[in-house]
Protein backbone atom coordinates (compact mmCIF):
# COMPACT_ATOMS: atom_id res chain seq x y z
CA UNK A 1 0.00 0.00 0.00
CA UNK A 2 1.22 3.72 -0.85
CA UNK A 3 0.18 7.11 1.01
CA UNK A 4 0.63 9.20 -1.78
CA UNK A 5 0.65 13.22 -0.41
CA UNK A 6 0.89 15.31 -3.59
CA UNK A 7 -1.69 15.68 -5.75
CA UNK A 8 0.19 15.42 -8.66
CA UNK A 9 2.10 12.04 -7.53
CA UNK A 10 -1.68 11.03 -7.21
CA UNK A 11 -2.65 12.07 -10.99
CA UNK A 12 0.31 10.41 -12.22
CA UNK A 13 -0.38 6.72 -9.81
CA UNK A 14 -3.47 6.18 -11.13
CA UNK A 15 -2.27 7.20 -14.49
CA UNK A 16 -0.22 4.61 -14.98
CA UNK A 17 -3.01 1.70 -13.23
CA UNK A 18 -5.43 3.01 -16.25
CA UNK A 19 -2.25 2.37 -18.77
CA UNK A 20 -1.86 -0.67 -17.59
CA UNK A 21 -5.42 -1.44 -18.53
CA UNK A 22 -6.90 -1.90 -14.38
CA UNK A 23 -9.92 -0.78 -13.57
CA UNK A 24 -9.23 1.89 -11.08
CA UNK A 25 -11.94 2.18 -7.97
CA UNK A 26 -12.04 5.10 -5.58
CA UNK A 27 -13.52 5.72 -2.21
CA UNK A 28 -13.26 9.04 -1.20
CA UNK A 29 -13.61 9.93 2.78
CA UNK A 30 -13.08 12.42 5.38
CA UNK A 31 -10.98 9.44 7.31
CA UNK A 32 -11.41 8.63 10.93
CA UNK A 33 -12.11 5.07 8.92
CA UNK A 34 -14.86 2.93 10.11
CA UNK A 35 -17.30 -0.28 9.04
CA UNK A 36 -19.15 1.81 6.96
CA UNK A 37 -16.01 2.81 4.91
CA UNK A 38 -14.37 -0.53 4.60
CA UNK A 39 -17.95 -1.84 2.81
CA UNK A 40 -17.14 0.61 0.34
CA UNK A 41 -13.69 -0.11 0.41
CA UNK A 42 -14.46 -4.02 0.41
CA UNK A 43 -16.85 -3.90 -2.76
CA UNK A 44 -14.08 -1.73 -4.72
CA UNK A 45 -11.68 -4.28 -3.80
CA UNK A 46 -13.91 -6.77 -5.30
CA UNK A 47 -14.75 -4.98 -8.55
CA UNK A 48 -11.65 -3.10 -9.32
CA UNK A 49 -7.77 -3.60 -9.96
CA UNK A 50 -6.55 -0.87 -8.39
CA UNK A 51 -8.25 0.68 -5.30
CA UNK A 52 -7.39 4.45 -4.39
CA UNK A 53 -9.12 5.83 -1.11
CA UNK A 54 -8.63 9.57 -0.21
CA UNK A 55 -8.39 10.49 3.25
CA UNK A 56 -9.09 14.57 3.12
CA UNK A 57 -11.24 16.38 5.64
CA UNK A 58 -13.01 19.00 2.87
CA UNK A 59 -12.83 22.64 4.10
CA UNK A 60 -15.18 23.34 1.62
CA UNK A 61 -17.87 21.10 3.20
CA UNK A 62 -17.82 22.09 6.62
CA UNK A 63 -19.72 25.35 8.41
CA UNK A 64 -17.68 26.57 10.84
CA UNK A 65 -13.68 26.66 11.39
CA UNK A 66 -14.27 25.16 14.47
CA UNK A 67 -16.42 21.98 13.48
CA UNK A 68 -13.20 21.48 10.64
CA UNK A 69 -10.61 21.58 13.59
CA UNK A 70 -12.32 19.37 15.78
CA UNK A 71 -13.22 16.96 13.23
CA UNK A 72 -10.56 13.40 13.86
CA UNK A 73 -7.49 12.73 11.95
CA UNK A 74 -6.18 9.78 12.57
CA UNK A 75 -4.10 9.20 9.36
CA UNK A 76 -1.78 6.28 10.69
CA UNK A 77 -4.97 4.43 12.22
CA UNK A 78 -6.46 4.91 8.40
CA UNK A 79 -3.84 3.51 5.95
CA UNK A 80 -3.57 0.84 8.25
CA UNK A 81 -7.15 -0.09 8.07
CA UNK A 82 -7.17 0.63 4.55
CA UNK A 83 -4.11 -1.33 4.14
CA UNK A 84 -5.41 -4.29 5.48
CA UNK A 85 -8.90 -4.38 3.64
CA UNK A 86 -6.84 -4.10 0.61
CA UNK A 87 -6.41 -0.33 -0.46
CA UNK A 88 -3.62 0.01 -3.20
CA UNK A 89 -3.05 3.76 -2.72
CA UNK A 90 -4.35 5.87 0.28
CA UNK A 91 -4.46 9.68 -1.24
CA UNK A 92 -4.03 11.65 2.03
CA UNK A 93 -3.00 15.58 0.78
CA UNK A 94 -2.50 18.40 2.93
CA UNK A 95 -5.11 21.13 2.64
CA UNK A 96 -2.15 23.90 1.03
CA UNK A 97 -1.40 21.34 -1.65
CA UNK A 98 -5.27 20.45 -2.61
CA UNK A 99 -6.01 24.22 -2.62
CA UNK A 100 -2.30 25.96 -3.60
CA UNK A 101 -4.69 28.72 -5.08
CA UNK A 102 -6.44 29.36 -2.37
CA UNK A 103 -9.89 28.32 -1.72
CA UNK A 104 -11.59 27.95 -5.38
CA UNK A 105 -13.03 30.52 -7.11
CA UNK A 106 -15.20 28.16 -9.20
CA UNK A 107 -17.31 25.52 -7.22
CA UNK A 108 -19.95 23.18 -8.38
CA UNK A 109 -23.61 24.16 -7.96
CA UNK A 110 -25.78 21.46 -6.42
CA UNK A 111 -28.60 22.89 -8.03
CA UNK A 112 -32.07 22.74 -5.47
CA UNK A 113 -31.51 19.98 -4.13
CA UNK A 114 -28.74 21.32 -2.47
CA UNK A 115 -31.06 23.47 -0.57
CA UNK A 116 -33.09 20.85 1.08
CA UNK A 117 -33.09 18.73 3.89
CA UNK A 118 -29.30 18.59 4.95
CA UNK A 119 -28.58 21.46 2.56
CA UNK A 120 -31.49 23.54 5.03
CA UNK A 121 -29.75 22.43 8.03
CA UNK A 122 -26.02 23.28 6.56
CA UNK A 123 -25.99 25.86 4.07
CA UNK A 124 -23.14 25.33 1.48
CA UNK A 125 -22.32 21.69 2.80
CA UNK A 126 -23.45 20.38 -0.76
CA UNK A 127 -21.47 22.59 -3.13
CA UNK A 128 -18.26 21.93 -0.99
CA UNK A 129 -19.15 18.20 -1.16
CA UNK A 130 -19.62 18.32 -5.20
CA UNK A 131 -16.87 20.56 -5.45
CA UNK A 132 -14.22 18.46 -3.73
CA UNK A 133 -16.07 15.61 -4.95
CA UNK A 134 -15.12 16.99 -8.52
CA UNK A 135 -11.49 17.80 -8.13
CA UNK A 136 -10.95 14.69 -6.48
CA UNK A 137 -12.60 12.98 -9.69
CA UNK A 138 -10.51 15.10 -11.94
CA UNK A 139 -7.43 13.97 -9.68
CA UNK A 140 -8.23 10.63 -9.98
CA UNK A 141 -9.94 9.45 -12.87
CA UNK A 142 -11.30 7.09 -11.52
CA UNK A 143 -13.72 4.41 -14.04
CA UNK A 144 -16.00 3.15 -10.49
CA UNK A 145 -16.27 5.68 -7.64
CA UNK A 146 -17.94 4.44 -4.10
CA UNK A 147 -19.97 6.00 -2.05
CA UNK A 148 -22.54 4.68 1.20
CA UNK A 149 -26.06 4.96 0.71
CA UNK A 150 -26.39 6.43 5.03
CA UNK A 151 -25.41 9.73 3.15
CA UNK A 152 -28.47 9.19 0.36
CA UNK A 153 -28.52 12.94 -0.34
CA UNK A 154 -25.12 13.08 -0.67
CA UNK A 155 -25.18 10.14 -3.41
CA UNK A 156 -28.55 11.59 -5.20
CA UNK A 157 -26.20 14.84 -5.87
CA UNK A 158 -22.68 12.99 -6.91
CA UNK A 159 -25.08 10.63 -9.40
CA UNK A 160 -27.10 14.65 -10.42
CA UNK A 161 -23.49 15.98 -10.99
CA UNK A 162 -21.64 12.91 -12.99
CA UNK A 163 -24.87 12.53 -15.10
CA UNK A 164 -25.60 16.76 -15.57
CA UNK A 165 -21.81 17.02 -16.62
CA UNK A 166 -21.04 14.21 -18.35
CA UNK A 167 -18.27 12.90 -16.11
CA UNK A 168 -16.55 9.55 -17.46
CA UNK A 169 -17.21 7.76 -13.70
CA UNK A 170 -19.81 4.79 -12.44
CA UNK A 171 -21.05 5.90 -9.32
CA UNK A 172 -21.82 2.29 -7.11
CA UNK A 173 -23.72 2.84 -4.32
CA UNK A 174 -23.09 0.40 -1.15
CA UNK A 175 -25.49 -0.59 1.58
CA UNK A 176 -25.54 1.35 4.70
CA UNK A 177 -23.62 -0.69 7.57
CA UNK A 178 -25.44 -0.76 10.76
CA UNK A 179 -24.70 -2.04 14.26
CA UNK A 180 -26.93 -5.05 15.86
CA UNK A 181 -29.05 -1.96 17.11
CA UNK A 182 -30.30 -0.74 13.46
CA UNK A 183 -27.85 2.39 14.08
CA UNK A 184 -25.95 3.49 11.16
CA UNK A 185 -22.25 3.59 11.50
CA UNK A 186 -20.93 7.13 11.54
CA UNK A 187 -17.65 8.71 13.60
CA UNK A 188 -20.86 10.94 15.02
CA UNK A 189 -21.47 8.12 17.06
CA UNK A 190 -18.22 8.48 19.26
CA UNK A 191 -19.43 11.57 20.31
CA UNK A 192 -22.65 10.37 21.58
CA UNK A 193 -22.94 9.43 25.85
CA UNK A 194 -23.75 5.99 26.68
CA UNK A 195 -27.43 7.13 27.15
CA UNK A 196 -27.50 8.96 23.97
CA UNK A 197 -26.13 6.16 22.58
CA UNK A 198 -28.96 3.68 23.55
CA UNK A 199 -31.72 6.26 22.75
CA UNK A 200 -29.87 6.76 18.90
CA UNK A 201 -31.20 3.16 17.58
CA UNK A 202 -35.10 5.20 17.39
CA UNK A 203 -34.15 6.75 14.14
CA UNK A 204 -34.03 2.96 12.16
CA UNK A 205 -36.93 2.32 14.64
CA UNK A 206 -38.53 4.52 12.98
CA UNK A 207 -37.63 3.96 9.67
CA UNK A 208 -38.22 0.76 10.09
CA UNK A 209 -42.19 1.30 11.43
CA UNK A 210 -42.55 3.57 8.62
CA UNK A 211 -41.25 0.66 6.23
CA UNK A 212 -43.76 -1.91 8.09
CA UNK A 213 -46.86 0.22 7.34
CA UNK A 214 -45.57 0.63 3.48
CA UNK A 215 -45.72 -2.98 3.64
CA UNK A 216 -49.44 -3.63 5.27
CA UNK A 217 -50.61 -0.90 2.50
CA UNK A 218 -49.93 2.57 4.07
CA UNK A 219 -48.94 4.97 0.99
CA UNK A 220 -49.75 8.44 2.51
CA UNK A 221 -46.39 10.36 3.35
CA UNK A 222 -48.07 12.28 6.02
CA UNK A 223 -49.23 8.99 7.82
CA UNK A 224 -45.79 7.89 7.68
CA UNK A 225 -44.32 11.00 8.53
CA UNK A 226 -46.38 11.38 11.82
CA UNK A 227 -45.77 8.06 12.72
CA UNK A 228 -41.71 8.39 12.37
CA UNK A 229 -42.27 12.19 14.24
CA UNK A 230 -44.32 9.88 17.02
CA UNK A 231 -41.80 7.05 17.67
CA UNK A 232 -38.86 9.77 17.82
CA UNK A 233 -40.77 12.50 19.76
CA UNK A 234 -41.38 9.88 22.35
CA UNK A 235 -37.66 9.45 22.95
CA UNK A 236 -36.51 11.72 25.64
CA UNK A 237 -33.19 12.19 24.62
CA UNK A 238 -33.92 13.06 20.95
CA UNK A 239 -34.51 16.07 19.20
CA UNK A 240 -35.82 15.55 16.04
CA UNK A 241 -35.04 18.11 13.17
CA UNK A 242 -36.56 16.46 10.30
CA UNK A 243 -38.41 13.25 8.77
CA UNK A 244 -39.22 13.38 5.50
CA UNK A 245 -40.52 10.68 2.46
CA UNK A 246 -38.70 11.67 -1.00
CA UNK A 247 -39.65 9.56 -4.26
CA UNK A 248 -35.94 7.67 -4.57
CA UNK A 249 -35.62 8.88 -7.98
CA UNK A 250 -36.53 12.68 -7.76
CA UNK A 251 -36.04 13.56 -4.12
CA UNK A 252 -39.50 15.36 -4.68
CA UNK A 253 -41.86 14.54 -1.78
CA UNK A 254 -45.04 12.90 -3.06
CA UNK A 255 -48.09 12.73 -1.41
CA UNK A 256 -49.16 9.20 -1.90
CA UNK A 257 -46.39 7.20 -2.77
CA UNK A 258 -46.22 6.37 -6.20
CA UNK A 259 -43.26 4.28 -6.82
CA UNK A 260 -39.71 3.63 -4.46
CA UNK A 261 -39.50 5.88 -1.89
CA UNK A 262 -36.90 6.66 0.74
CA UNK A 263 -37.55 7.94 4.08
CA UNK A 264 -35.13 10.11 5.77
CA UNK A 265 -34.70 11.50 9.25
CA UNK A 266 -32.41 13.98 11.28
CA UNK A 267 -32.28 14.45 15.05
CA UNK A 268 -29.64 15.81 17.73
CA UNK A 269 -29.10 13.80 20.72
CA UNK A 270 -26.99 16.20 23.07
CA UNK A 271 -24.56 18.24 20.86
CA UNK A 272 -24.71 15.67 18.10
CA UNK A 273 -26.90 15.49 14.95
CA UNK A 274 -27.26 12.00 13.28
CA UNK A 275 -28.73 11.42 10.32
CA UNK A 276 -29.98 8.12 8.72
CA UNK A 277 -32.54 6.68 5.62
CA UNK A 278 -33.95 3.56 4.17
CA UNK A 279 -35.56 2.95 1.21
CA UNK A 280 -39.11 1.96 1.26
CA UNK A 281 -40.54 -1.17 0.15
CA UNK A 282 -41.96 -1.51 -3.31
CA UNK A 283 -43.24 -4.40 -5.06
CA UNK A 284 -44.58 -3.23 -8.07
CA UNK A 285 -46.06 -0.45 -9.76
CA UNK A 286 -49.36 -2.17 -10.13
CA UNK A 287 -50.13 -2.14 -6.28
CA UNK A 288 -52.43 0.40 -4.76
CA UNK A 289 -50.98 1.87 -2.28
CA UNK A 290 -52.89 4.94 -1.52
CA UNK A 291 -54.83 4.13 1.77
CA UNK A 292 -54.28 2.61 5.09
CA UNK A 293 -58.07 2.73 6.42
CA UNK A 294 -59.68 -0.17 4.10
P1 LIG B 1 -17.28 10.41 4.96
O1 LIG B 1 -18.28 10.91 5.94
O2 LIG B 1 -15.92 10.02 5.46
O3 LIG B 1 -17.90 9.18 4.19
C1 LIG B 1 -17.22 8.58 3.13
C2 LIG B 1 -18.15 7.58 2.47
O4 LIG B 1 -18.49 6.55 3.41
C3 LIG B 1 -19.47 8.21 2.02
O5 LIG B 1 -19.80 7.76 0.72
C4 LIG B 1 -20.45 7.74 3.07
O6 LIG B 1 -21.78 7.66 2.61
C5 LIG B 1 -19.89 6.36 3.38
N1 LIG B 1 -20.39 5.89 4.68
C6 LIG B 1 -20.32 6.51 5.89
N2 LIG B 1 -20.94 5.79 6.84
C7 LIG B 1 -21.42 4.67 6.24
C8 LIG B 1 -22.17 3.52 6.68
N3 LIG B 1 -22.55 3.37 7.94
N4 LIG B 1 -22.48 2.59 5.76
C9 LIG B 1 -22.10 2.72 4.45
N5 LIG B 1 -21.39 3.77 3.98
C10 LIG B 1 -21.06 4.74 4.85
O7 LIG B 1 -19.08 11.57 2.87
C11 LIG B 1 -17.97 12.06 3.02
O8 LIG B 1 -17.01 11.52 3.84
C12 LIG B 1 -17.55 13.33 2.31
O9 LIG B 1 -18.65 14.15 2.10
C13 LIG B 1 -16.81 13.06 0.96
C14 LIG B 1 -17.71 12.33 -0.04
C15 LIG B 1 -15.53 12.26 1.21
C16 LIG B 1 -16.40 14.42 0.31
O10 LIG B 1 -15.56 15.13 1.14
Amino acid sequence: MELIRSPDRFRDALELARAGRQVVGFVPTLGDLHEGHARLIRTAREECGVVAVSVFVNPLQFESAADLAAYPRRLERDQAMASSIGADVVFAPAEEDMFSGGRPEVTVDPGPLGDRFEGDARPGHFRGVLTVVAKLFGLAAPCRAYFGEKDAQQLRLVRAMVGDLSLPVAVVACPTVRKVDGLAVSSRNARLSSEERRAASVLFEALSTAAALVRRGEGRADVLKAEMARRIGAESLARLDYVAVVDDRTWEEPAILDGPARALVAARFGQTRLIDNLLLPWADGSTVHNSGDS
